[in-house]
């Protein structure tokens, strides 16, 4: 489905309304009041649609100064980021281009993220060693300061060599199921030998026991997975440093669609696909690539400011136009 308008019309609203309706979160705020109209007491998403041919119907409420609320088929759930579970989308903006530009923890969170979509029961690990890590540090201090001991800081040595060990482990197993993938979809949008490497450090309690005295002159833990990076090339170069616009712009596509391919291979249906802004700064001939590939993956929704950008002709044309709430043209 292609939505058009022109700019400040509203079409990276519709996607973010979509996804909120479907994941229960915004890709571009954590705070749910901006989701509100200026003015008005509350929003309401609501959504019919078909998961894997049953029919599905999902309503997102949202009102200034509460929790918002979600149901699923009539059955409320307990929190609305637990629609992640139950139904799948990706979204890419321009501001995902800083996974392949910006810095390591730019990666490290579109990864974390990447495995909590892909092995759902693994979505709290980054958080969980997080939490484990803030506490040795805080213990690492607490040790400079004289009023904690070696021996408090031990158990989350252990905690920390552990979970980070698990986190290593399940990251890996994440990037190298994406990896040929990646690798199959940044070929056909022209990116050739493209390839990713998870960058990790192996730790172990004894690795940071090795290392205290300059952890504890840091005042922080200085080896683990918070400060891996993963490794992403295509054509003999590193796309990190040497990418030009596009190329990075293929590359975040390229994940996209590699990950697109594995949530449908492990959850059994395909995420619905959000892409805002994606035809720009793409070439003819790699727009129409782009379009073929969407076509043979579910439900996939572009915006652009001109119907022209896309040389395919889409399923659905929605024009989206300042105060209405857009028009199916065909
Ligand atoms: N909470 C809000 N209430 C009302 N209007 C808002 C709110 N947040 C943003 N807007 C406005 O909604 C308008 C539409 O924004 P949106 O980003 O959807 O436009 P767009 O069609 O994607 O434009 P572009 O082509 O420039 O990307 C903007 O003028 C924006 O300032
Ligand atoms: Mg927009």
């Amino acid at each position: 489905m292609l939505v058009v308008g022109p700019n400040g019309a509203g079409k990276t609203n519709l996607l973010e309304a979509l996804h909120v309706g479907t994941q229960g979160f915004s890709p571009r705020t954590r705070n749910d009041a901006r989701l509100i109209r200026f003015g008005r007491e509350g929003a309401r998403i609501a959504l019919t649609g078909d998961r894997a041919g049953s029919p599905l119907e999902l309503n997102v409420i949202l009102h200034a100064g509460a929790a918002k609320r979600a149901s699923l088929n009539g059955a409320r759930l307990q929190a609305a980021e637990q629609l992640r579970s139950e139904v799948a989308a990706l979204v890419f903006t321009p501001d995902r281009l800083v996974v392949v530009k910006g810095g390591p923890a730019a990666r490290r969170a579109y990864f974390d993220r990447a495995l909590g979509r892909g092995t759902p029961a693994q979505a709290a690990l980054p958080a969980e060693y997080g939490a484990a890590l803030a506490q040795r540090n805080a213990a690492l201090r607490g040790i400079s300061l004289g009023y904690s001991t070696r021996e408090a800081l031990r158990p989350w040595t252990e905690r920390v060599a552990d979970l980070g060990t698990q986190l290593v482990a399940a990251r890996g197993e994440v990037i190298a199921a994406l990896e040929p993938l990646f690798a199959t979809h940044a070929g056909e949008l022209g990116l050739a030998d493209a390839a990713l490497r998870y960058e990790a450090e192996t730790l172990s309690a004894e690795v940071l026991e090795e290392r205290l005295d300059r952890d504890l002159e840091r005042g922080a833990t200085g080896t683990g997975p918070h400060l891996d990076d993963v490794e992403i090339r295509a054509g003999g170069r590193d796309l990190r440093a040497f990418g030009s616009q596009g190329e990075q712009r293929l590359a975040v596509l390229a994940l996209l669609l590699a990950e697109a391919e594995l949530v449908r291979e492990r959850r059994g249906f395909p995420p619905l696909l959000l892409l805002d802004d994606v035809l720009s700064e793409l070439d003819p001939d790699r727009r129409l690539i782009l379009a073929e590939r969407l076509r043979t993956y579910g439900q996939a929704l572009i915006t652009s400011t001109s119907a022209a950008a896309l040389p395919a002709e889409p399923d659905q044309l929605v024009e989206v136009e300042a105060g209405d709430a857009g028009t199916v043209l065909r």
